[in-house]
C-alpha cells in the first residue's frame, strides 16, 4: 500500500470513526448500566431510611450535628417488632434494694439538651438516621450491626472485671468518661457493663456504656450507646435504636447521643452511673442511666435467654486493634494512659455492684480479670469502702512495648 495515497487517509478517517463510536456507545450502555445500579441503591436507602425514621412530633439541631426527632412514644423503631405488635408500654419498675444514690449526673450531660430543649412529653428523642450513615456502615444489612467477621475476629481487644459465677439478675458500676484517641474510622474505643445469658449460638447480650466510634457515629465525639443480641451477633442485634429491639420511655435522654462532658488529664473528671436490671414482675430488662433516669427496657419476649437471670456480668474496656500497616493500632483505651496511673489520669470503673434474685444490689466480689495485652492497656484492681469494688484500666495502645 502507497500511504501518501489518499485512499488510505479515507481508511484511516473510516476506521477512527467506527471506534470512536464504538466507544461512545460501550462507554454509554455502561453508565446506563451504573447510574441505574446506584439509582436502584439509593431507592433502597430511601425505603430503608423511611422505615428507621419516624414521623417527628418536633425536630432539635444539636450542636454536635446530630438532627434529634421528638417521636410519639408509640411510633418508635422496637414496635415494628412482629413480637412486639400491640405490646402494652410497662409500668417502671422497682428498683433494686441497697441502690447506691450518689448524684454525679445532671441532667444536661448530652449536648443536644444543653441548650434547655427538649422532647414534648408523649415522645421520645431519637436521631435520625442519615443515608450517610447507612453508606458508612459499608452495606444496608450491615448498617447499625456489629459484622460477625468483626465479632470473631482478634482484633478486639479487652480489659474487663469479669463475674461469671451464674444467677444475677442485674448489674451496675459508675463509669469514668473519657474522650480517647481513636486512630482509624473502622476502630473504636470503649467502655461498658456486658449483662450476658446463654452460650454459643444462643449467646444473648444486654450492653450499655459509653464509646468513640467514628464509622458508626461519624465523629469522634464520646458518645452512650446500648447494644444487644440474641443469637451471637448473627441476626439480632444491633446498636441503640437503629433497628426493633429497646422499648425507650425516656424524654429527655438520646440513646447514641454525645455526652458533653468527658474527663480531663490530670483535670476534672466526669463519670455516668449505668445500671441494667430485671424487673421480676414483667420479665423485661431495665436500663437506667444516673440515679433517676430510666431509659427504657428490652422486652422479654425478645431475650428467651433472660427468662431467668444472666450467667455473666462483666465490666471493661475495649477497643479494636485493626493492625494496619502491620503495627498495633494507637487508638487508646480509657485515658490513653496506664492503670498505674491512678485517679485523675488513668480511666476507672467503680462500686461494681450485682443485682440478686431478691433484687438486691451487693458488691460485686472477686472478679477474674481479663488482660490480654499488658504492655498495651492494663488495669489495676481494689476495693474500699467508698469505691467498693473497682479497677483502673487504659493505656495508650502502640509504644515501645506494645508493637
Ligand atoms: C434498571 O434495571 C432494572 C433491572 O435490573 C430494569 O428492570 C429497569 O428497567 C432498569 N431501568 C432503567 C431506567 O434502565
Ligand atoms: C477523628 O479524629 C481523627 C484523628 O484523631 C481525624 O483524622 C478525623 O478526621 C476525625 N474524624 C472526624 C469525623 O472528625
Ligand atoms: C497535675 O496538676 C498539678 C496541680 O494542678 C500539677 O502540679 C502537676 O504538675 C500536674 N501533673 C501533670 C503530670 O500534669
Amino acid at each position: 500500500m502507497n500511504f501518501s495515497s489518499p485512499n488510505f487517509f479515507i481508511l484511516l478517517q473510516f476506521l477512527l470513526l467506527v471506534s470512536l463510536v464504538y466507544h461512545v456507545f460501550s462507554f454509554d450502555t455502561s453508565f446506563h448500566q451504573i447510574s441505574n445500579q446506584t439509582f436502584q441503591q439509593k431507592e433502597k436507602i430511601a425505603n430503608r431510611l423511611q422505615q428507621i425514621n419516624k414521623p417527628s412530633v418536633k425536630t432539635i439541631h444539636s450542636p454536635d450535628g446530630d438532627i434529634i426527632d421528638c417521636v410519639l412514644f408509640q411510633n418508635q423503631p422496637a414496635f415494628d417488632h412482629p413480637l412486639l405488635k400491640g405490646h402494652k408500654p410497662s409500668d417502671p419498675p422497682e428498683r433494686p434494694k441497697g441502690y447506691n444514690k450518689i448524684n454525679i449526673l445532671n441532667d444536661n450531660f448530652q449536648l443536644w439538651s444543653s441548650s434547655g430543649e427538649s422532647c414534648p412529653e408523649g415522645t421520645i428523642p431519637i436521631i435520625r438516621t442519615t443515608e450517610q450513615d447507612i453508606l458508612r456502615a459499608g452495606s444496608l444489612d450491615r448498617f447499625g450491626k456489629k459484622s460477625i467477621d468483626q465479632v470473631n475476629s482478634l482484633a478486639h481487644e479487652y480489659v474487663n472485671a469479669q463475674f461469671r459465677d451464674g444467677g444475677y439478675y442485674g448489674g451496675q458500676a459508675s463509669f469514668n468518661v473519657w474522650a480517647p484517641h481513636v486512630e482509624y474510622a473502622y476502630e473504636f474505643s470503649l467502655s461498658q457493663m456486658w449483662v450476658v445469658a446463654g452460650a454459643g449460638e444462643d449467646l444473648s447480650t444486654l450492653e450499655v456504656g459509653w464509646h468513640v466510634y467514628p464509622q458508626l457515629n461519624g465523629d469522634n465525639h464520646t458518645r452512650l450507646f446500648i447494644y444487644w443480641t440474641a443469637d451471637a451477633y448473627k441476626n439480632t442485634g444491633c446498636h441503640n435504636l437503629q433497628c426493633p429491639g429497646f422499648v425507650q420511655t425516656n424524654s429527655k435522654i438520646v440513646v447514641g447521643g454525645a455526652i458533653s462532658t468527658t474527663s480531663m488529664y490530670n483535670g476534672s473528671q466526669f463519670e455516668i452511673s449505668l445500671m441494667i436490671w430485671k424487673d421480676q414482675k414483667t420479665d423485661h430488662w431495665w436500663l437506667e442511666v444516673g440515679p433517676g433516669n430510666l431509659i427504657g427496657y428490652w422486652p422479654s419476649s425478645l431475650f428467651p435467654n433472660f427468662k431467668d437471670h444472666a450467667d455473666r456480668v462483666d465490666f471493661g474496656g475495649e477497643i479494636i486493634n485493626s493492625n494496619s500497616k502491620g503495627t498495633h493500632t494507637s487508638t487508646q483505651m480509657g485515658s490513653g494512659h496506664f492503670a498505674e496511673e491512678g485517679f485523675g489520669k488513668a480511666a476507672f470503673i467503680r462500686n461494681m455492684e450485682l443485682v440478686d434474685h431478691n433484687n438486691n444490689l451487693n458488691m460485686a466480689q472477686n472478679p477474674q480479670f481479663l488482660e490480654q495485652f499488658p504492655n498495651c492497656y492494663d488495669q489495676k484492681i481494689g476495693s474500699s469502702k467508698e469505691w467498693g469494688s473497682y479497677f483502673y484500666f487504659g493505656g495508650p495502645g502502640r509504644n515501645i512495648k506494645c508493637q
